[in-house]
């Protein structure tokens, strides 16, 4: 028997949920390999971590270029290093419509949340069905359960990894690898502009979570071997309420609502 303890990948883990999941495998005794952009925020989370007892490798990268999931793979798996779960939270937000985005601001979306994640399964998968185990967790979002007018970029994307985290479940089960998508809904994190969402206020009434329940949920489904994980009793209601409002209601909040509001024409 092994007697290596195991190790995770972790993407956007310097903040967040990132770093909720990082602290969670810690305390169970994981080793980490954690990767986010910034590299202060990114070396100060990973000493916290590795004063838990751990040993933590992290990786500077700009994660919404294409290149860096080979970048990536390779930094992670260095002088033959093992994964055993890939995590791939990495991910930011905006509120606009689709004829109003940033198209660089937009393609830069598409890939941290879309391709990178994608092409990281590929690389993974390929080693975890090899070896006959692993598990791999897609970080999605509720908002991937309807179609979201002012946040399409953001929606659409989280929808793409949803479809992809159960097409890929299916492929890896026969090699006993698992895939689990955890879908949150609103979380107190660094994500929104606090100019625009008060995550504090929001925070203390309880209309977000904090991000170490989600994180816990999220492991514990993903070390069960769960497809999905939509954590907190008030989502899971939501989602199911979710498939039963109509449009118009949605475009009602958009049209009337402080954040997803259209451009007038
Ligand atoms: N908060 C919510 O309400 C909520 C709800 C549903 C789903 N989610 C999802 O949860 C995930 C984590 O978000 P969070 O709420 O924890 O927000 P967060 O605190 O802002 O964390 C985002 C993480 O992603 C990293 N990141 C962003 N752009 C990156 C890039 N180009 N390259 C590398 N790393 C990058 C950030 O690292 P740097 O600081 O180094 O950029 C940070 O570690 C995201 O995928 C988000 O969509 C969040």
């Amino acid at each position: 028997m092994s007697l290596q303890k195991p190790r995770a990948l972790i993407t956007g883990a310097c903040s967040g949920i990132g770093l909720a999941i990082a602290r969670e495998l810690a305390r169970r005794g994981w080793d980490l390999c954690v990767a986010s952009e910034n590299r202060a925020r990114l070396e100060g989370a990973a000493s916290e971590l590795r004063a838990l007892g751990i040993s933590v490798d992290d990786v500077v990268m700009d994660l919404s270029e294409p290149s860096s999931a080979k970048a990536l793979f390779d930094a992670a798996t260095r002088d033959g290093a093992v994964v055993d779960a890939l995590v791939c939270n990495a991910g930011f937000f905006f509120f606009g419509e689709v004829a109003d985005a940033d198209p660089e601001r937009a393609e830069r979306m598409l890939a941290l949340h879309v391709v990178v994640p994608s092409l990281l399964c590929t690389y993974f998968a390929k080693e975890f069905r090899r070896r006959k185990r692993g598990h791999v967790m897609l970080v999605s979002s509720i908002s991937a359960f309807r179609d979201f007018p002012g946040i399409a970029y953001y929606a659409s994307s989280k929808k793409y990894l949803r479809g992809f985290a159960r097409s890929l479940r299916c492929e890896l089960a026969a090699y006993g690898v698992s895939v689990t998508c955890l879908l949150p809904g609103a979380t107190a994190t660094a994500l929104y502009d606090p100019d625009v969402v008060p995550v504090e206020l929001a925070s203390r009434l309880g209309v977000m979570m904090p991000p170490e329940r989600v994180a816990r949920e999220g492991v514990e489904a993903m070390l069960r071997g769960e497809a999905e994980s939509v954590p907190g009793v008030f989502n899971r209601a939501v989602v199911r309420a979710v498939g039963y409002v109509p449009q118009v209601a949605i475009d009602a909040v958009r049209r009337w609502g402080p954040w997803l509001r259209a451009t007038e024409p």
